[in-house]
C-alpha cells in the first residue's frame, strides 16, 4: 500500500485557502461552501459517534424518496447539512437522498453560482451496529438564468462537476475532497476540532487487492457479470485473485479500496436492472475523486463522468476503483459508449 504521510500539520481550511489560489479566477464561495461542509461533517460525526447513548439509533416511521425507511440519522444528518449550508448566499438549490425535489433557498437568504447535492448519511443500514457510515457530496456550478437553482441544474454530467468529496465516520474521522487538483484526505483530531491534512494526493494502486460486491446477487446477474466476478477472482489465472471485503457501507468499501487498491462492483441485477446507486450523489462525487487520483468509474458501458443524466434520484450500476480492473469491467462487459470530451471536462 502506498504510504501516504503528511510532514506538517495543515488544518482543511488552509489547504482549501492554498487550493484556492491554484485557481486565479476564484472567488472564494467555493472555498466557503468547502469550510460549511467541513463543519456539517464534525457535526453528523457527533451525532453518529454518541448515537448509541442519545435516543438518535434505529428506525423513523416514514420512507424516503427511494422507498427506504429513514434512518434516525438519516433524517439528523439531512438537516445538519441544509442547516449548515443554505443561508452561506454560495448555492443556488440542494439534493439530497433523503428528499424527493430540488432544496430550495429559503425567500429570506441570498442564493449563489453553485449546487450542492449530497447522501447525508450512506449505509444507514449499518448504523445500529457500529459499523462505519459516511457522507458523500458533489458541487456544480448553476448554469440555467435567474438566481433560483432549477433541476436542469442539478441534471449535469459528473464531468462538469467542480467538487466533490465524502466523509467516513469510522475509527477515525476523515474527510476526503478534490476541486479537480488531486484528492486529498484530511483526518479529524476530536481534541482540536479540526480536520488536519493526513493524506495529501492519494493515488490508488493500478490494481486491486480487494473485490467488493453483494454476492447474494448472483443469480440474478446476466452471464457477462458472473464472469467479470469469476475472473476478478482469477479463474484461469488470469489475474490473481482478488480478496473479497464488503462492508454494505459503499462510502467505507470505497475508502478502503482507494487507499490499498481495490474494486467496489454493483452491478445492474434482475430485480434492479439499473443496480442500487444514485448517479448524482453516490456514483459521480466518487467517480471524479477516483479519477483524481489515478482510478477509474464506469456503468459497464462507459464512463461514468460521461453519462448525461435524466432524473435526480436515478440509479447506475457501478464499477469504480483501480483503473485497470475497471477497465476489465468495461471490456468483458462489452463497454460500447464511447467517451464524450466535453467543455469543461474533468479530468478527461
Ligand atoms: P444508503 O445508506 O445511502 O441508502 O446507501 C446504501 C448503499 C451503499 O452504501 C452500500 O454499498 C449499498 O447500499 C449496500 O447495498 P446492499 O445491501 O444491497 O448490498
Ligand atoms: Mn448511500
Ligand atoms: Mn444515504
Amino acid at each position: 500500500m502506498v504510504k501516504h504521510t503528511a510532514t506538517s500539520v495543515v488544518t482543511i481550511d488552509r489547504y482549501i485557502i492554498e487550493q484556492e489560489k491554484l485557481h486565479p479566477e476564484a472567488t472564494g464561495e467555493l472555498s466557503a461552501i468547502l469550510y460549511d461542509l467541513a463543519l456539517a461533517a464534525k457535526m453528523i460525526a457527533n451525532k453518529v459517534r454518541s448515537a448509541g447513548l442519545a435516543d438518535i439509533l434505529g428506525a423513523t416511521d416514514n420512507e424516503n424518496v427511494q422507498g427506504e425507511i429513514q434512518q434516525k440519522l438519516d433524517v439528523l444528518a439531512n438537516e445538519i447539512i441544509i442547516k449548515a449550508l443554505d443561508h452561506g448566499g454560495r448555492l443556488c438549490a440542494m439534493a439530497s437522498e433523503e428528499e424527493p425535489d430540488i432544496i430550495d433557498i429559503p425567500e429570506r437568504f441570498r442564493c449563489g453560482k453553485y449546487c450542492l447535492l449530497f447522501d447525508p448519511l450512506d449505509g444507514s443500514s449499518n448504523i445500529d451496529v457500529n459499523v462505519p457510515v459516511g457522507t458523500i457530496f458533489s458541487v456544480l456550478k448553476k448554469v440555467t438564468r435567474g438566481s433560483r437553482g432549477e433541476m436542469e441544474d442539478m441534471l449535469q454530467p459528473g464531468r462538469r462537476q467542480v467538487a466533490a468529496g465524502y466523509v467516513i465516520y469510522g475509527s477515525s474521522t476523515m474527510l476526503v475532497y478534490t476541486t479537480g487538483q488531486g484528492a486529498h484526505g484530511f483526518t479529524l483530531d476530536p481534541s482540536l476540532g479540526e480536520f488536519l491534512l493526513s493524506h495529501p494526493n492519494i493515488r490508488i494502486p493500478d490494481t486491486g487487492r480487494y473485490l467488493s460486491v453483494n454476492d447474494s446477487y448472483r443469480d440474478l446477474w446476466d452471464e457477462p457479470v458472473k464472469g467479470l466476478m469469476e475472473y476478478y477472482r482469477g479463474a484461469g489465472g488470469a489475474r490473481q485473485p482478488m480478496n473479497t471485503r464488503y462492508v454494505g457501507s459503499l462510502v467505507a468499501d470505497f475508502h478502503r479500496n482507494l487507499l490499498g487498491g481495490g474494486l467496489f462492483a454493483y452491478p445492474s441485477n434482475k430485480n434492479s436492472p439499473k443496480g442500487k446507486l444514485r448517479l448524482l450523489y453516490e456514483a459521480n462525487p466518487l467517480a471524479f475523486i477516483v479519477e483524481q487520483a489515478g482510478g477509474a468509474a464506469c456503468d459497464g458501458s462507459g464512463r461514468i463522468l460521461d453519462i448525461q443524466p435524466t432524473e435526480l434520484h436515478q440509479r447506475v450500476p457501478l464499477y469504480i476503483g483501480s483503473k485497470s480492473d475497471v477497465d476489465a469491467a468495461t471490456s468483458m462487459l462489452g463497454g460500447k459508449r464511447p467517451p464524450v470530451a466535453g467543455i469543461g471536462a474533468v479530468g478527461a
